[in-house]
């Protein structure tokens, strides 16, 4: 990958693709500003090199239209904030107007596009919009790991107009993963979660070629409870995926792998707030209630598996996290990596958030910005928005 520690930056203009898509309440406040804080030293390395900075995101799906709910505005006065400098904000990402004032700017100085995807253009990768964007700098850098597997105009279209380059934080990401995935020290364990395995097939078989040990907890752990003949009672489960999760668990055995699964779990008759929950052996699941956390039973297990590990990766949280009763099991995942000495690392929106909600991000290697394309990169495909940056 190409670096933008290996160009002359001063009085450029750099076009940069950053991924800004980060959670708002209803009155445009924004709740986690990770991906923004992130971004940060490679805003400032080039700002700094007396490059003027011209930068993109999108935020959310505005469908092709523009929309004041997807402004990017808030973000724009959040960033100058962090910075304690200006951050101009434009009405567009293209048009006369938008050129005219980019051509306006000085080295060190900032302005945020709006939204890329008020343009349908953005999501098809269209060649005349790409170039439209490639006009605005006269060098592409790519900083925006979170977007990355979207083969998108701003983050892979423009790179054929434009030479590209990787910001720090998507050169950290690529860096960190490929490390934990290609070089791991054994004992390698990795915990996965999250209601579905369907969306998680190709993640599964990597890592169960690239670790030791997997520990799997969440919605998806019922389906490969159900395989094995239990009862799960009334809990989320992937009937069309039965025989797919007992292939999973023969290849596992074929491999010498373990997949650990719950052992016993916190159940329920509905999933809200006030639901009363209680704890049962997993071969006791009353049959009118769901499986909603891992159990203490199954924390001790999982807890003592990361004790024992050199390399940990996680992904997705083991209980229905959003519920204050189920989230228990999560935390404790969270507690155990963060005492551990291994080589951390969290892959995935949910389960970061739950380590920033505990105040243990300090304590863990790496965290990733991405969600889809962390998933993505871990199933060891080739992201669009890695490969712009490596020619
Ligand atoms: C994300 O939040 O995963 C990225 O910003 C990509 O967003 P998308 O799934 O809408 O493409």
């Amino acid at each position: 990958m190409r670096s933008i520690r290996e160009i002359e930056l001063t009085d450029r203009r750099v076009l940069m693709r950053v991924d800004f898509n980060v959670p708002m309440d209803k009155e445009g406040n924004i709740t986690d500003d990770a991906r923004i804080t992130a971004a940060i030293p490679t805003i400032q390395y080039i700002s700094g090199q007396g490059a003027s900075l011209v930068l993109m995101s999108h935020l959310g799906r505005p469908d092709g239209q523009k929309s004041e709910k997807y402004s990017l505005k808030p973000v724009a006065a959040h960033l100058g904030e962090l910075l304690q400098k200006e951050v101009k904000m434009a009405d567009d990402c293209i048009g006369a107007q938008v050129k005219a004032a980019v051509d306006q700017l000085k080295g060190g100085e900032i302005m945020l596009l709006e939204n890329v995807r008020f343009h349908k253009e953005e999501e098809e990768n269209d060649i005349d919009f790409s170039k439209k964007l490639a006009a605005l700098g006269d060098v592409f850098v790519n900083d925006a790991f979170g977007t990355a597997h979207r083969a998108h105009a701003s983050t892979a279209g423009v790179a054929a107009f434009l030479p590209a380059y990787a910001g720090f934080l998507l050169e950290n990401e690529v860096k960190m993963l490929r490390q934990v995935m290609e070089h791991p020290e054994s004992p390698r364990v990795a915990i996965l979660g999250g209601a579905k395995i369907k969306d998680k097939l190709g993640l599964i078989r990597n890592l169960l070629d690239k670790m030791d040990i997997l520990l799997i907890g969440g919605g998806m752990a019922n389906t490969f409870l159900k395989a094995q003949g239990i009862g799960i009672g009334r809990s989320i489960c992937e009937d069309k995926l039965l025989d797919e999760a007992k292939n999973l668990l023969l290849t596992a055995e074929g491999q010498h792998k373990k997949i650990i699964l719950p052992l016993d779990a916190v159940v329920a008759d509905t999933l809200s707030d006030d639901a009363a929950a209680s704890i049962h052996d997993i071969n006791a699941i009353p049959e009118d209630m769901m499986i909603l956390d891992i159990g203490p039973q199954t924390n001790a297990v999982f807890s003592r598996e990361i004790a024992r590990a050199h390399t940990i990766i996680w992904n997705g949280p083991v209980g229905a996290y959003e519920y204050k009763q189920f989230t228990a099991g999560t935390d404790a995942i969270a507690r155990a990596m963060a005492a551990s000495d291994a080589v951390t690392v969290i892959g995935g929106g949910d389960s970061a958030a739950a380590v920033h909600k505990l105040n243990l991000d300090k304590e863990f290697t790496h965290i990733s910005t991405g969600g889809g394309a962390t998933l993505e990169f871990l199933e060891g495909k080739n992201l669009p928005g890695v490969k712009s940056c490596e020619w």
